[in-house]
């Protein structure tokens, strides 16, 4: 085993390390056969950049602008469940990390620490994710969300039903967790962990926690009967009266769903196929993405797969405005809690800005998709790029 972590990979390798099977397993694991999982991230080796030579690259930014905020890299760290089980207080760390570097965070629905500790916590920009939960529900959240001072909302449309996650099927994972022979052997063979979660407690699906239902049961109970497969663009239009600032719509595949988003009011879309724990079969983000940036000038947010800074390089330069970490950042979490996080951001942006570098590009807003060659043919899209025309 190395000694000091270089990359993502080896943060992957420490948390898998600390964590016990069940938790590594809710962290890892995708759906049915997981051949997803493997595609998201061999997709990227069907892109390969094409540097660009003698150009002045003596000073480099890695730093961009949406809806005229500053953001000190391309990237953010993205919505993701169950935070506390990883570290105690995984949101407000994540929070805190995305604040000292400058990027958003976005806290989930499903967090452990709830809307408004994490805005007292933190002086960043955070966002709020919302899972597509029943009506009353689902506005009561946005109305906490936005007193809270959420910049942005992001509406996760790809979990109306649970992906068929066979790992956690296996394990019997859920909250709240139950104290079998098998978790408890689990526990005591990762001794870290289990002091951390001992000290701490039972993780909470916080935001659900309310005078009657203060315990983990009733809330997970709570958020997966309140979860609605008859939401459609209606809705969405509803969503976008209720909420005044910016507005993502997350989960989406297909360049005409994008561009349907924009015309109901949405303020930029979030190509993503949830890290691949939903639908093994779908199509990677990134596939679709030239596509997208040919049919919609509004900013396009990208995730699922990410773990190097070269892989972040290819989708912007073929039109993505930043990316969305998810595990990557987690894994960050889980072997070191907020220094690890803090780790692997300075790890990607270190990536991020060599491979500027490397490949001629002074600023990541000059990139365009003639830096990349896909599959053989140059360049990967002959889409003109619209983003960097608009005022994102
Ligand atoms: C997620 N994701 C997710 N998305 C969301 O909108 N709300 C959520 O609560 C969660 N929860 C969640 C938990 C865990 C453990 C993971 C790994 C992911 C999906 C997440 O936002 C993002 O789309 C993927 O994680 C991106 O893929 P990578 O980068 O993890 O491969």
């Amino acid at each position: 085993m190395f000694t000091k972590p270089v990359n993502v990979e080896d943060y992957r390798a420490l948390a898998q390390r600390r964590l016990p099977k069940i938790i590594f397993d809710y962290l890892e694991g995708g759906a049915d056969d997981e051949t997803g999982l493997r595609y998201n991230h061999e997709v990227f080796d069907r892109y390969r950049l094409m540097p660009r030579r003698l150009v002045d690259v003596s000073k480099r930014d890695i730093g961009i602008e949406l809806f005229g905020r500053r953001q000190a890299a391309p990237f953010m760290i993205g919505p993701t469940g169950l935070n506390g089980a990883l570290w105690p207080k995984g949101d407000i760390l994540l929070a805190r990390a995305a604040e000292r570097a400058g990027i958003p965070f976005v806290l989930s629905t499903a967090s452990n620490d709830s809307i408004e500790d994490v805005a007292a916590a933190s002086k960043g920009d955070f966002w709020f994710q919302l899972y597509i939960i029943q009506r009353e529900l689902a506005e009561q959240m946005v109305r906490r969300a936005e007193a809270a001072g959420y910049s942005t909302l992001v509406l996760t449309t790809d979990v109306g039903v649970n992906g068929n996650r066979e790992r956690d099927l296996r394990n019997n994972f859920g909250l709240p967790m139950r104290y079998t022979p098998r978790l408890i052997y689990d526990g005591l063979t990762h001794p870290r962990w289990s002091l951390d979660f001992m000290r701490n407690g039972m993780p909470q699906l916080a935001n659900f926690a309310t005078a009657d239902s203060s315990n983990v049961e009733v809330q997970a109970a709570v958020m997966s009967r309140q979860m609605d497969t008859s939401f459609s663009w209606e809705d969405l239009a509803w969503l976008r009266k209720l909420w005044p600032r910016k507005l993502f719509v997350k989960g989406i595949l297909r360049p005409d769903d994008a561009e349907h988003c924009i015309a109901a009011g949405a303020d930029g879309v979030i190509l993503s196929n949830h890290g691949s724990r939903q639908l093994d079969t779908a199509v990677s983000s990134l596939e679709v993405l030239a596509e997208t940036r040919a049919r919609i000038s509004a900013p396009i947010l990208i995730d699922s797969g990410y773990r190097r800074g070269s892989d972040i390089v290819k989708a912007l330069a073929l039109g993505a405005n930043a990316v969305l970490l998810g595990r990557a950042t987690l894994y960050g979490l889980a072997a070191a809690g907020e220094a690890g996080v803090d780790h692997v951001l300075r790890l990607l942006e270190g990536e991020v800005d060599r491979t500027l570098a490397q490949i001629g590009c002074p600023s990541v807003t000059q990139l365009s998709p003639d830096y990349v060659m896909s599959d053989g043919s140059r360049p990967a899209t002959s889409a003109p790029s619209v983003r960097n025309s608009v005022a994102a």
